[in-house]
């Protein structure tokens, strides 16, 4: 039988309409709007998609969202000193500067200038830090692996038998943005994780005895359907743009799943488009919602 398809999309919708009562909720009890500041530096096309993307779901939830878009050869020293101005911005509760950076700028150094209460991306050193140890919790989880996290959440309520706890996970790609952090989740979760990389040898048997498999490499349709265990849960990352002549765009988006073919094998299964990208915005909402909590407990709001 074929597995359920975790549909993304309406599940970040809903994430969308409580965050959206919550920050009505904020203005009318505290007079507080919740801020996001957008830093975007030179102009990547798919980053300035992503900001603007990111920027009108913020308008869509009444979060108010404050652009800077700085020329590509912006100094290491001007970028951290917005990022200091804007840390000092009553009206900014959250900061996210956008990546990849120009290739001469060290983006460690500009993460680590973020206030780490206003860091809703999650990169923070100390907060990817907490994330690493026991019994820690980081302020703020990266907008991805928490919407993956989410997903195999909604995927315990609806496929009988399955729990993270306890479960046999592999993740396959190791960037910080996704990788490294969704693996730490897991562990945290109690699953008992693998991660796999370019200089991983078998693949295809790590795939075949996990539980959860979460695809993070952006490698089209690598993970056959084949592969994947009978009862799974397939949670796929990557959003890769195929050139597909006889699409009507000319071109498909792909992810590393064999979608067709693994669905019919899993329990449950995240389109691409439609399933983990809905949801890495609404996450980011709701830690601009969180950051603007944390202004108002330590009564430094505007
Ligand atoms: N580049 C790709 N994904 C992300 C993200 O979640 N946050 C930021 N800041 N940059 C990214």
């Amino acid at each position: 039988m074929a597995g359920i398809v975790l549909d993304g999309k309406a599940i970040a919708g809903r994430i969308q309409q409580e965050v959206a009562e919550a920050v009505a909720e904020m203005k009318e009890k505290h007079g507080v709007t919740p801020g996001l500041a957008a830093v975007l530096v030179g102009e990547n096309p798919a980053s300035q998609m992503y900001v603007k993307m990111k920027r009108n779901r913020c308008a869509k939830v009444g979060i108010e969202s404050f652009g800077y878009e700085l020329p590509a050869d912006t100094s290491q020293e001007e970028l951290e000193q917005l990022v200091q101005q804007l840390n000092a911005d009553p009206k900014v509760h959250g900061i996210l500067v956008q990546l990849p950076l120009p290739d001469h700028l060290d983006e460690e150094r500009v993460l680590q200038a973020i206030s780490i209460d206003k860091d809703v991306d999650g990169f923070h050193p100390i907060n990817i830090g907490r994330l690493a140890m026991k019994g820690r919790e980081p302020q703020f989880i990266p907008a991805t692996p928490y919407g993956c996290m989410y997903l195999l959440h909604e995927a315990e309520k609806l496929v009988d038998g399955f729990k993270i706890e306890g479960s046999d996970a592999v993740v396959l790609g190791r960037s910080n943005i996704v990788g490294m952090p969704m693996a730490l989740l897991l562990i945290h979760a109690n699953a008992t994780v693998t991660v796999v990389h370019s200089r991983t040898e078998d693949i295809p048997s790590i795939v075949k005895r996990s539980d959860i498999v979460i695809g993070a490499m952006g490698r089209p349709e690598m993970i056959k359907g084949e592969w994947f265990k009978e009862g799974a849960v397939a949670i796929d990352v990557a959003t890769v743009k195929v050139e597909d002549p006889s699409a009507p765009k000319g071109y498909v988006w792909k992810g590393d799943f064999e979608f067709e073919a693994a669905k019919e094998r899993v329990a449950a299964i995240t389109p691409v488009p439609g399933g983990v990208g809905p949801m890495t915005i609404a996450m980011l909402l709701k830690n601009t919602l969180r950051a603007a909590e944390i202004a108002i407990e330590k009564g430094v709001t505007a």
